[in-house]
């Protein structure tokens, strides 16, 4: 899908997603010291409003105007300041060393892009910063609920270890962890990839 076609899917003032941040994010960041976070491809914002919320100084990227305009308005609703780039982040990149901590939540690239995307991420971390990837997990697929039905789309927590190998990041959590969904037909369990590592303070 490319900026437009995810334009018409945030089209409207219903929030397609929620305004409540991934259970999983909330987890991995208690104890974290607060700084500058990047939450890549934010949609609308639940994320990296929610982070603001904390006293992270939240940035979000996303190709979708539409999405963008959203998570504006709900960074307005709860009082929070955060900033928005409008960029495509198969060619955007952070300055490097620059994030206290990035979140990929649910960004499903083509397989042949996700190596890339995740390592140009993991550049901008800066000493001693946090990369946390969350997304649908390949097992999803058959053995959970939800997310893209295409597994060229999908990834499990051993491709993010082997996207990130040979760049000196620790691999603090490399898991399947389940999330319950509550869906028309009662309640469902997907299958999530969870991984969070960290650069340490010197390379
Ligand atoms: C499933 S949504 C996840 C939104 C958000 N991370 C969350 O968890 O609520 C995927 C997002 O990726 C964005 N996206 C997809 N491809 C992108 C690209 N190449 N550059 C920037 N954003 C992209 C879409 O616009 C969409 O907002």
């Amino acid at each position: 899908m490319n900026s437009e076609d995810w334009n018409q899917r945030y089209d409207g003032d219903e929030l397609i997603w929620t305004a409540t941040p991934n259970q999983f994010l909330v987890s991995e960041v208690e104890g974290l010291q607060r700084g500058s976070v990047l939450d890549v491809a934010c949609g609308e914002g639940r994320n990296a409003v929610w982070l603001a919320l904390q006293g992270w100084e939240a940035t979000g990227v996303d190709f979708s105007s539409v999405a963008l305009e959203k998570a504006a308005k709900l960074a307005a609703h709860n009082n929070v300041t955060a900033s928005w780039i409008e960029a495509d982040i198969t060619t955007w990149a952070p300055v490097t060393s620059s994030f206290d901590l990035i979140v990929l939540a649910y960004v499903h690239l083509p397989s042949e892009a996700r190596g890339k995307l995740h390592r140009t991420f993991a550049d901008g971390l800066a000493p001693g910063g946090t990369l946390l990837i969350i997304a649908h997990s390949l097992e999803n697929l058959t053995n959970g609920f939800g997310g893209p039905p295409s597994a060229d789309v999908l990834f499990s927590p051993d491709d993010v270890i082997s996207d990130l190998s040979g760049l000196g990041l620790t691999v603090e959590k490399a898991e399947l962890v389940t999330r319950t969904v509550q869906s028309d037909d009662g309640e469902k369990h997907a299958l999530d990839t969870l991984v969070r590592a960290r650069r340490p303070l010197s390379l």
